[in-house]
């Protein structure tokens, strides 16, 4: 654990230069607008440790996997988000010095993310091995409002005496990726040009063929007068997949130089390959005219309009409250939904870690992120994704022997095909399919869209339904359907039968398929006569079966603890706690081996309790209570998904401290390096887990008969916190204070919510407080 970074409300703030932490940096203050992202690279030179990266969403590459043992079902390629084109580069030449701070005596240094504005800042006061002593400020962002354009400011001062300056701004597409197999890289020159001032790099990607044009366009201010760019002598520098255009200026000491970087990215993915550079140019022509400052400032204003509706304020608490808003401001910089092709990798645009892939992530916990906080749209996007990826389900399921349009989705993809090859995983871990079927549930609760089902959610739900009705099989001895050889959430037990969660997940979805096919019968019956054309489905001999099984699954139990078991024989492990571990062996993943931690009774992330917080609705509290006072004690949280879902059981157990110790793990762990590695990126989709530890967690919030429901606490530890929720029209400022809950309905519609379960109206624009003992 690091505590490097300083305690700010709105702000992240590295004071001081630690080289060794710097790629830590660099992945914690990453900027991003869901379609470009960029690590906090320096825009100089940089000769010490860092993994540069900028990564453009949905632009991969299908790199050859290498596995010992070959199985069939296996997929051929692991799809990596691309480290893209350097725009940021600056490079600064004084004296014929290069301006490198690792090769700089560094007097001064400070990095700022600013959250509520959205913009990264540095500055440096460095002494040079010439003797020269640089003062540089450098401002940075990519745009909200415009999505392909990324801006820098960036001034400099010699303190010194005068001396000759060499600016040299580029383009790079010459660049690798950290994991690359045999540093191979992945970019093809296309084309460049340069002139006055502008420069352009176009490269293709391997195999992938996905074309991104690069350019960049820039102002050059001395002491605050503009530069004609046509008065300065510009040398202009080409190499492979590389353009720059450099300029030399004799300054004396105290002289300002600011220079202003434009960038723009446009990728084939969005226009036709022959427009690129004219888009490309155009997109820079739009910045260059706005200019930064007005850029700058609708950042801001973009920024404040996020805030508006996904905004947690937690009072007397500056830790909690700025790793709040970090998660977030990463989370909103990772997606926003405009585009139903991409969706949320692990490390969003922080690192290259996971491959910038889709996991269960997604459904399972960042879902309910964006439904409370975005228009419907952003969370449906991200069912869209899955709903266009269908025919690749049934193509996968096909491989692996199932039939009749049965539909097993990827564990890890990026365009819809399976990209894992571990079997205990990509055969096994087949409870993906259930939180992707849950989150289509999730998404019709939440905002009353019934029409999704019709539209798109049905033929998902049918696919999904057939595989679990093909994965089980009947088990004579029992006189029960099971489902053998598979993975749950905790990956720390293989090959497993009847996963509680998994199975519990497979018969509600068998059910609720179900009713959602009377549902679309009834309400939609020329869609319904459509959906069967098209999916074959034999309604009335494929529902009885899916009911015979849903009513007939063998779900694990043990009569004498009173508890669901994690699987068959869960109990004949040597049960142990965590608490009679050595701390010197944790974590277990990185200190024992494979085998031990298999045959071990440790739970890497929530399983049983995953369960349990789904369906929390079927259990009363003591039957929560036994689970998690069975389970919690056994969980080493090895994954950053699994405290949240702890936190949130255990406020409902009314465990406050608990609670707030379990929100406590994800919510600084990567500003604090709690798990020794965010500089391979930041734990993106785990921020939502974060953010369900205050809403649903603290909050009690829940969707009961189609109303929001709260049964709100405070932690001890906190004055008061409040959270906005955008709930079927209404955006509602929730309060909590010590003794009460005020609910400020900031649309002009009355809303009803139940506070613990009682109704309360909340007239449009006004609010209501209800004490609370
Ligand atoms: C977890 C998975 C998760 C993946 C990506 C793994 O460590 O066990 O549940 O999907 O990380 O976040």
């Amino acid at each position: 654990m690091k505590e490097y970074l300083l305690k700010d409300e709105w702000n992240i703030i590295e004071e001081g230069f630690i080289p060794e932490y710097n790629r830590i940096s660099e992945s914690v203050f990453s900027i991003g607008n869901g379609y470009m992202g960029q690590r906090a690279n320096f825009e100089e030179k940089y000769s010490g440790e860092s993994l540069r990266g900028t990564y453009m969403a949905g632009v991969y590459y299908p790199d050859k996997t290498r596995v010992g043992w070959w199985k069939n079902g296996y997929p051929e390629y692991f799809a990596k988000v691309l480290n893209a084109t350097n725009w940021i580069g600056i490079d600064i030449k004084i004296n014929n010095i290069d301006l490198d701070l690792a090769q700089c005596e560094v007097l001064e240094f400070k990095r700022v993310l600013n959250m509520k504005e959205g913009y990264l800042q540095r500055s440096f006061l460095a002494k040079m091995p010439n003797g020269h002593t640089a003062k540089v400020d450098s401002q940075r962002f990519v745009s909200m409002r415009h999505k392909e354009l990324g801006l820098i400011k960036y001034t400099l001062t010699l303190l010194t005496t005068d001396a000759s300056l060499q600016i040299k701004p580029y383009l790079d597409a010459d660049v690798v990726n950290q994991d690359s197999n045999y540093e191979e890289k992945f970019w093809i020159e296309v084309e460049k040009s340069m002139h006055e001032g502008e420069a352009f790099v176009t490269a293709k990607t391997k195999k992938t063929d996905f074309h991104l044009c690069t350019g960049m366009k820039f102002q050059v201010f001395h002491n605050n007068k503009e530069i004609d760019i046509r008065t300065l002598e510009l040398d202009s520098e080409e190499k492979e997949k590389y353009a720059a255009l450099a300029f030399n200026l004799h300054v004396q000491p105290n002289d300002t130089l600011t220079l202003y970087k434009y960038a723009a990215n446009v990728t084939s993915r969005d226009h036709e390959i022959d427009q690129l550079k004219k888009i490309c140019a155009e997109a820079l022509h739009t910045a260059y005219q706005k200019g930064f400052e007005q850029m700058i400032q609708e950042q801001a204003e973009a920024w404040a309009a996020i805030w508006e509706h996904s905004d947690i304020s937690i009072q007397g608490d500056v830790d909690a409250q700025q790793a709040i808003r970090f998660n977030i401001f990463q989370l909103n910089q990772t997606y926003t939904g405009e585009d139903e092709r991409l969706n949320i990798g692990p490390k969003g645009f922080t690192g290259e870690k996971y491959g910038g892939s889709t996991y269960w992530d997604t459904e399972a916990y960042c879902l309910a992120f964006y439904l409370a906080t975005a228009e419907p749209q952003v969370a449906k996007n991200l069912l869209v994704y899955r709903y266009k990826h269908l025919p690749k389900a049934i193509e996968n399921a096909q491989k692996l022997g199932f039939k009749n349009g049965a539909a097993l989705y990827p564990m890890v993809t990026i365009n819809g095909e399976e990209c894992h090859n571990e079997w205990e995983i990509t055969f096994e871990e087949i409870h993906r399919n259930g939180a992707i079927a849950r989150a289509i549930f999730d998404y019709i609760r939440y905002t009353g869209d019934q029409e999704y089902l019709v539209d798109y959610g049905l033929e998902v739900l049918i696919g999904i339904s057939r595989f679990w009705s093909q994965r089980v099989h009947f088990s004579q001895a029992r006189q029960k359907y099971v489902m053998h050889g598979v993975t749950g959430p905790n990956e720390y037990e293989n090959n497993i039968n009847n996963n509680w969660y998994t199975n519990t997940m497979a018969q509600w979805t068998l059910r609720y398929t179900t009713e959602a096919i009377n549902w679309v019968k009834n309400q939609a019956p020329q869609k319904y006569a459509e959906i069967l054309e098209k999916t074959h489905f034999k309604e009335s001999a494929e529902t009885a079966r899916w009911q015979e099984i849903a009513n007939n699954l063998h779900f694990p139990y043990s009569e004498e603890l009173g508890v669901f078991l994690q699987q068959d024989d869960y109990l004949d492990k040597e049960q142990l706690t965590v608490d009679q571990l050595d701390p010197k062996e944790r974590p277990i993943n990185q200190n024992w081996s494979w085998d031990r931690i298999l045959r071990s009774c440790f739970i890497k992330q929530a399983d049983t309790l995953q369960g349990i917080y789904v369906f929390e609705d079927r259990f009363d509290l003591e039957t929560i209570r036994r689970n998690f006072d069975f389970y919690e004690p056994r969980t080493v949280h090895e994954s950053s998904l699994s405290p949240c879902v702890h936190a949130i059981l255990a406020a409902k157990l009314g465990r406050k401290e608990k609670a707030y110790e379990m929100y406590l793990r994800t919510s600084r762990l990567d500003l604090d390096d709690y798990n020794n590695d965010t500089e391979d990126g930041c734990h993106i989709t785990s921020m939502a887990g974060t953010w369900m530890a205050i809403v649903q967690g603290f909050g009690g919030m829940r969707i009961k008969n189609d109303l929001l429901s709260f049964e709100p606490f405070i932690p001890t530890q906190w004055d008061a916190y409040a959270f906005k929720i955008l709930f079927r029209g209404h955006l509602l400022n929730i309060q909590i204070l010590k003794d009460k809950i005020v609910i400020g309905n900031q649309s002009p519609k009355t809303i009803t919510v139940l506070i613990h379960g009682e109704e309360n109206q909340v007239e449009g624009n006004s609010q209501i407080e209800v004490a609370l003992s």
